[in-house]
């Protein structure tokens, strides 16, 4: 076969990838060629956009390394992240939603219960408190629970480790047999996702803010239990309704409780201004296939 043209080189490149002896890799890349194909004779590109798109992938490529993820921005920011997530998450009854798992998690050192994650960064102190149930509606005894937050200019520890010195606003708490957490932190902050790169452009050309709302990151493990990557987001932040990565799920939005002064949940008596957030988590058991019929 040879001479092709406009309406005969996708049949020609879906027939080739057809050989393929894995069926999971056939079909994807005929999805790929078909939409791939169908995308660009939509679009019909100057060869100097097609030489532009070559150049912003190649940008998106070159702005990784090991602490910027700028494809996991792309794949956020045009909001394939939270299809991937919905498809392998759907909502299931109690369970807690899902939402996007970001760049800026790193494995967190360790804290008591009660234990302050906020040590090194800026912003008011903040009390968080809750239980992790599994689905049936036990307790998650001894549950995992990572947390990790910006501080209270929108900026996480790894993006400034020069000013915190180390690891800071996150950490790991382990729930008590009654699978229930508390910790102190500080409040975070609304934030812009990194701008500097070829997705910060992409935004710029789409007219888009940079903005995500003010929230908390949990990743929650349990024996039996499916992991659970989920935030819970401050209600009545300005940027409920235009998160720039799509990751706003009503189920998520709790009361950031504004004090001051008093006593706080552990006891602690406080001076001048501070804040409590107080959410459960109910766990998906590990066996649940990614279909919402699976659990009727
Ligand atoms: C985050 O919440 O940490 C985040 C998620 C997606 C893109 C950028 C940041
Ligand atoms: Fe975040």
């Amino acid at each position: 076969m040879r001479d092709f043209d406009e309406h005969s080189i996708t049949d020609a490149v879906v027939k080739r990838v057809r050989r393929a002896s894995d069926p999971r890799a056939r079909e994807i890349s005929e999805a790929l060629v078909r939409h791939l194909h169908a995308f660009v004779r939509e679009v019909r590109p100057t060869q100097t956009e097609w030489e532009a798109g070559i150049g912003f992938l190649t940008s998106t490529g070159q702005k990784c390394d090991e602490k910027r993820q700028e494809f996991i921005l792309l794949s956020d920011t045009l909001g394939v992240s939270t299809l991937v997530d919905s498809i392998n998450n759907p909502v299931a009854g109690d369970i807690t939603e899902t939402t996007v798992f970001g760049p800026f998690y790193v494995p967190p050192p360790e804290f008591p219960l009660g234990g302050n994650l906020g040590a090194g960064i800026d912003g008011p102190p903040m009390h968080v408190s809750g239980t992790v149930w599994r689905h049936e509606g036990t307790p998650a005894a001894g549950a995992i629970i990572d947390i990790w937050h910006s501080d209270v200019s929108g900026f996480y520890d790894v993006q400034q480790l020069e000013k915190t010195g180390g690891l800071a606003g996150r950490g790991r708490i382990i729930a008590d047999a009654e699978g229930r957490f508390h910790f102190w932190t500080r409040r975070p902050a609304p934030y812009p996702i990194p701008t500097d790169g070829p997705v910060g452009a992409m935004l710029a050309a789409q007219d888009r803010h940079p903005w995500r709302p003010e929230h908390v990151h949990f990743m929650i493990a349990a024996p039996g239990c499916r992991k659970l990557v989920t935030h819970v987001f401050a209600q009545g932040d300005s940027y409920l309704d235009s998160d720039v990565v799509f990751g706003v799920k009503e189920s998520l939005i709790e009361p950031y409780v504004a004090h001051e002064g008093g006593r706080a949940p552990d006891g602690t008596s406080m001076e001048g201004d501070w804040y409590s957030l107080v959410r459960d988590f109910v766990l998906a058991p590990s066996a649940m296939a990614p279909s919402p019929e699976s659990l009727e």
